[in-house]
Parts: structure tokens; sequence; C-alpha cells
């Protein structure tokens, strides 16, 4: 039988008061850092996505004891250091968890051999095994530095690393291999990427020093350092609160608040670029959590209107693009995203995709290698067209986007593989129907 599609369609207002999921970065880290420490780490809001279940089995494999609790609570009994796995590591579709737990497994003197589903097997592995092997670990990839790979750590050296393109994935790569490095790490990024590795490494009692200086922000995370198991209660991942934040923009009448969202600036230039479309958002209850803000965030039906969203906000919003690329078809005017060509190396080609898809639906784009601009469809009392069947590449942001799009647009939209949802937002679907959105499972018609 050919899997289930799900198709959304217009229905009434969106209203409610709803909890992102927990924040897939800090999720993958809490585990991670964890397991490399001593003692017990005890997380609470912890992500239990497909993305973030990968790693805490990866984690059990690399001898930590890792026990789920609860919902989203999870005890972490690290013991300082990893054993060699006695099997193949498979990280399913999740390109933080390979690199970061690729990263803390250079530090040690062992073998490990990582593989993931179709999409994390195409995706570039050398921005991580470059700098590792530059302190020391080898490896045998495929070609291009492809998974599966095997890769062998032990006797680090320090380094210091100029980030080539920005990415917290790799800055917190070489942090990780850097605690067991003789002389530590330090990484240098020309963009401030999201500091999740960083601050945590702080809570697990670790020493980092960042300063921002004339060519970009510079960490130093000194050699010699234990860490320590801790108490992390990770926050609601503004990447998913985006989606009924904007379905809230988008839709008439709408009103949306989503509660518990992270608010580190590093992550929230999708808020500053809604706003300055002409967006009602509201941040209320500021408050820190365990060493990062979180707020409630309020959204209201808008009349959007194009904008140009500047390139070095990109490591900011970098997984929002799919969703902002939505807002913009229902804004007037066009939007133009300028230097986001990482947005081709996600869990697929993003530029690409968005630009089929919201073709499809009718939206006037226009693509560039690393560039994508919309045309708003409002013109007057001009609908979003919609009534496409989207091709995801199993994709989770890209499905959800196009899901979103379906909500306030003239015919359905519906959207292949939505399995793969759950690798970020199990939950996604039940949120939006509770919200008073209509999206059903439906079999795809016979060819
Ligand atoms: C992430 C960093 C970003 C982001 C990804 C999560 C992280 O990737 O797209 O979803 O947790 O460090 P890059 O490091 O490739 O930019």
């Amino acid at each position: 039988m050919t899997a289930a599609q799900l198709t959304a369609r217009r229905a009434g207002p969106l209203k409610g008061v709803v909890r992102a999921p927990g924040d897939k970065s800090i999720s993958h880290r809490a585990l991670i850092l964890g397991a490399l420490a001593n003692g017990v780490t005890e997380i609470e809001g912890l992500l239990e996505g497909d993305d973030v279940r990968r790693t805490a089995a990866a984690m059990a494999a690399f001898g930590a004891g890792v026990e789920r609790q609860g919902e989203g609570k999870w005890r972490v009994e690290g013991k300082g250091g990893f054993a060699e796995p006695a099997d193949v590591i498979d990280c399913g579709n999740a390109g933080t968890g390979v690199r970061l737990i690729m990263g803390a497994t250079a530090g040690f003197d062992l073998a490990a051999t990582f593989t993931g589903d179709a999409s994390l097997r195409s995706r570039p592995m050398n921005r991580v095994l470059k700098p590792l092997g530059q302190m020391g670990a080898s490896w045998t990839a495929r070609s291009n530095g492809r998974l599966p790979l095997t890769l062998k750590g032990g006797a680090l050296q320090h380094i210091a690393y100029r980030l080539p393109e920005p990415s917290a994935q790799v800055k917190s790569a070489v942090l990780l291999a850097g605690l067991h490095a003789a002389g530590g790490a330090e990484v240098i990024e020309p963009e401030a990427t999201r500091d999740h590795t960083e601050r945590m490494l702080r809570g697990f009692g670790a020493v980092v020093h960042v300063t921002d200086e004339a060519d970009g922000r510079r960490i130093v995370l000194p050699p010699g350092q234990a860490l320590r198991g801790t108490r992390i209660h990770v926050p609601g991942d503004p990447s998913s609160a985006a989606f009924p934040l904007v379905a809230a923009l988008v839709t008439p009448g709408s009103e949306v608040t989503v509660e518990g969202m992270l608010m580190n600036p590093l992550r929230i230039g999708l808020i500053e670029t809604l706003r300055e479309m002409g967006a009602d958002l509201t941040v209320a209850n500021l408050r820190d959590e365990g060493g990062e803000a979180v707020a409630d965030v309020t959204a209201r039906h808008s009349e959007l209107h194009g904008v140009e969203v500047p390139p070095e906000r990109a490591p900011s919003m970098i997984d929002e693009y799919p969703i902002l690329a939505v807002a913009a078809a229902f804004a007037a005017g066009k939007t133009t995203m300028r230097g986001i060509g990482e947005m081709r190396v996600k869990e697929s080609d993003r530029i690409a995709l968005m630009a089929a898809g919201l073709a499809a639906c009718g939206i006037g784009v226009e693509e560039e290698p690393e560039a994508l601009s919309v045309v708003g469809a409002k013109r007057g009392n001009h609908l979003v067209a919609g009534g496409a069947g989207v091709v995801t590449h199993g994709d989770h942001r890209i499905a959800m986007s196009h899901l979103i799009l379906g909500l306030a647009a003239e015919a359905p939209v519906s959207v292949d593989e939505p399995g793969m949802i759950a690798t970020s937002f199990p939950g996604f679907v039940a949120m939006m129907r509770g919200l008073g959105a209509e999206i059903g499972e439906e079999q795809p018609a016979a060819a």
C-alpha cells in the first residue's frame, strides 16, 4: 500500500494556547553532555522526536546509562567518557546528532561506525571530518566523506579552527572533541551561530571563554576539564513554535499563544523578520530558565508585506526560511531571502523544494544559488491558490510548512511522507487540530 499523505484545508480561525515541544538542538546536547559527564543528569522537557531518540540510543551504545522516566523526563548516567560501541550507530535523519556525536567520539581511543537514513547518507560530513582530522582523528568513509563512515579517535591535539561556513554543528563537534584534546580547542566563527553547546558546557561545570573580536567570535575551551552531571530543563523549540505562530498570522481571525518558547537571540531571527513584515507578535513573561531566555509568544492574524531579509540574519533563522517563505506567500509584495546557501545541505535542498512547492501552489518564486524570492499573492481579495500535492523528499520542515500554507489557501494542500514530521515535532498534527486546523490523513489517488 502507498504511504498515507496528509492534507490541510481551509477552516475557521486558529485559537488557543499551546506549548512547543522541547528544543531539538538543546535536547541532543543534553543527552551527549550527560553521557560525557561524570554522574547523573536529569533532563525535563526533552524532545521525544525520532532524531533525539536516536541520540539517546547512541549514548546508551557508547556506555551511558539512559533511562526514560516519564514524558520528556530522562535520566542519563554518564561514565566520564565513551566506550567502544558494539554495533553501528544509526542516527536516522539527524545531522545534529551524528555530527555532534562524531565530535565527542573523536576524543576517545576507539572506533565507531556511523550511518543514517537516505537523507543523512547524502549530506556532507567533510565539514566535521576536516577539523577532527586536523586534531588527529582518522576515518574511512564513502566518497566525499559521506556516511556510512568509521571514525577512529584518541590522542587529539589542540586546534584553532576558523569555521569556513556558519555551522553550530561544526563548532560543537570541535568543542566536544576539544574536551579530550591536549591543549583543548578554539573555534573562531565569523558569524555567530547558536551557542547552546557553550552555554551547556558551562552548566556542566566547564570553563568556556567567549570574546567578540574584529575577525569574529572566538570560543576557547581550555584543556583538562571534567564535566559533572546536572539538571536541564529543555525550553520550547522556536523552530517548531514557528509553525503555529505563522499559521495564526496567515489565517484570518486567529490568535495563538506558544508558551515557554526559547528566546535565545541566536535563534529568533524569524520573530524579527516577521515583525518587519508587519506581524502582530507579542512577547510576554520573558524569563530565564536554566541559563536560556524563554517567553510566551502570541501571534494574531496580520496583513503582512514583503521584505528583504539581510544575509547576516541567516544563522539565527536558518531552519525557519521554509515557514518564512509561506508567510511571504500570503504577504503583499515580494520577500527576498539572501545568503541562504546553507539551506541546500539540510535534510533536503530546501531552496529547491520550497520553490517547487510554492510554485505548485500558484505562488511566484525566483530561485538563485544562494537566494529565494517569493512574490506574495495578496492583491485585493486574491488568495494563495494551493491545490497541490507537494513532494517533501522526507523533509519534516518542508512538510509542515506546506501544511500551514494549506490551512489558509483556497484549495487543499497535501504532502507526502508525513511520517517524517515525527523527527522534530511528533505532536504537530494533534497540536494544530487542537487549535482548530483541518489536517487529515488520506491515501493518495491511484496513479
Ligand atoms: C543545529 C545547527 C544548524 C541547524 C540544525 C541544528 C544545531 O545546522 O540547521 O537544525 O543544533 O547545532 P548547521 O550547523 O549545519 O548550520
